[in-house]
């Protein structure tokens, strides 16, 4: 093997050492210092056919670059496309974050197998049995998809310089290690020097590339914060373990918007596309209870209906109990606070509890009224209609706040057969005729007084 230069490098303050210490002796912090490569061999790495004549690029006026390869790929699947914005870009790299076991790689399989592509699935997890028995289960049968069990780079390249591969997946980039880094797969030096690898392959031919990428304990992708500065867009696949359903979010998007999110039902055969969310997490239920609330929030661009549940009950205990799941726990106190306050309530001797159905967390402003409708309708034991749905933020001094984009969230409502939505007075919008009541108020007090 070529000898390669190393060395080593404070993260904070970009100090060089020679050799590996746990703490940096001239800023002073602890673990931040890490193997870098500074010169490695002209071998090996990923060349394009193309690049052995030195290219050098020039400038160019901004209407001459052509942009007709740009065309995006469609990936055949619509959650996706919509998160990242519209399709794949060609040369595109794209980093795919999850936790263990919440379908990161069935959700590129299955890409993989939908995609009328030569698709290669690169896998350093997994064997290729394993792989095809999970193929099975999600079924689409596609003649142009490769697997390959490998996880050295310069292996994998040399595989792919035969096979004229339209799409690259990788799961995962922490366990690929390159030839030019003594160190360990995983560590933080491979990752980036691996990764770094892949996006020069993928600028070069205009092939997308797709790396599936762990995360540590606080919910960060593994490796160097530098890893997501590197690739063009950065996804996160999450979702409650214990529920069905899976949420992929951008987090970074050189080529569209980050607010879009993708809905997804984990079944028996792989992953559904969840092209109606608001139908999935409005509970079915028979007659009316007492607690609960809808909130027509927005996702993204997209409107979502969410139920919100709450439970009011004395507290046993001197200090009441408030607990949460999938909402803001100050939020929640903040609102109680402004129920005591305005409308009078004796919340403070209360137990309250409060739950966003489907294990989604929220954190559309929008959903302030739903939650403080669900703690009234709770509190006093009143059902609210089923076809009720509620869209304004609370403020400090109990006053409806109007709510962006308020005709998207009408509409949808209306779509899906809600009878009445309570929005802020001030909301602005300019629809002339709809079904759907729109009742308009300006004080916590109006809603107290319309239900109790
Ligand atoms: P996986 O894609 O292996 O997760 P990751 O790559 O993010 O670690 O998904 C694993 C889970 O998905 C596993 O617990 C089983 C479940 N699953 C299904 O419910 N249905 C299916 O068709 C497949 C393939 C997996
Ligand atoms: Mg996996």
């Amino acid at each position: 093997m070529a000898k390669v230069k190393t060395s080593f490098f404070c993260q904070n303050c970009g100090a060089q050492y020679a050799k590996w210490q746990g703490q940096c002796t001239s800023c002073k912090q602890w673990n931040t210092i890490v193997e870098e490569v500074i010169q490695k061999p002209e071998k090996n790495d990923w060349k394009s056919p193309s690049s052995n004549t030195k290219r050098v690029s020039k400038p160019l006026k901004i209407h001459e670059i052509d942009t007709s390869l740009e065309a995006r790929l469609d990936v055949q699947d619509s959650e996706f496309n919509r998160v990242l914005g519209g399709g794949m870009v060609h040369g595109s790299v794209t980093l795919l974050g999850g936790e263990p076991g919440i379908g990161k790689s069935t959700l590129l399989l299955q890409m993989a197998l939908k995609l009328r592509k030569k698709t290669l699935y690169v896998s350093g997890e997994e064997s290729q049995k394993q792989i095809k028995m999970r193929a099975e289960r999600i079924n689409p049968q596609s003649n142009d998809c490769y697997i390959l069990t490998e996880t050295k780079t310069q292996n994998i390249f040399k595989q792919i310089e035969q096979l004229e591969l339209d799409v690259v997946i990788i799961d995962s980039i922490q366990t690929l290690h390159s030839d030019y880094i003594e160190s360990s797969a995983g560590s933080i030096s491979q990752i980036k020097e691996c990764t770094a690898e892949f996006i020069k392959f993928a600028k070069e031919t205009a092939t997308p590339v797709l790396l599936i990428g762990h995360i540590t304990k606080d919910g960060h992708i593994a490796g160097p914060k530098i890893l997501e500065h590197m690739v063009d867009t950065v996804l996160q696949f999450e979702g409650d373990r214990n529920h069905v359903f899976r949420i992929l979010r951008a987090h970074k998007n050189r080529f569209g918007s980050t607010n879009e999110i993708g809905i997804y039902e984990m079944q028996g055969s792989g992953l559904r596309e969840v092209s109606n969310p608001s139908e999935i997490l409005i509970s079915e239920k028979d007659g009316e209870l007492s607690g609960n609330a809808i909130a027509a929030t927005l996702e993204g661009l997209r409107p979502i209906m969410i139920e919100v549940q709450a439970l009011v009950s004395t507290a046993v205990y001197g200090t009441p109990q408030r607990s949460t799941t999938g909402f803001n726990a100050k939020r929640l106190n903040m609102l109680l606070a402004v129920l005591e306050k305005r409308a009078g309530f004796r919340l403070g001797a209360k137990d309250v509890f409060l739950n966003i159905t489907g294990g989604i967390t929220v954190d559309d402003p929008a959903i302030d009224l739903a939650v403080v409708a669900s703690i009234l309708s709770s509190n006093e034991d009143i059902a609210l209609p089923n076809d009720y749905c509620f869209a304004a933020e609370v403020g400090l001094s109990g006053e409806i706040r109007p709510v962006q984009r308020v005709e998207q969230r009408i509409l949808e409502a209306e779509k899906l057969g809600f009878s009445t939505i309570f929005i802020s007075k001030y909301s602005k919008f300019a629809l002339k005729k709809t079904c759907i009541k729109i009742q308009q108020i300006s004080k916590i007090e109006d809603l107290v007084n319309f239900f109790v």
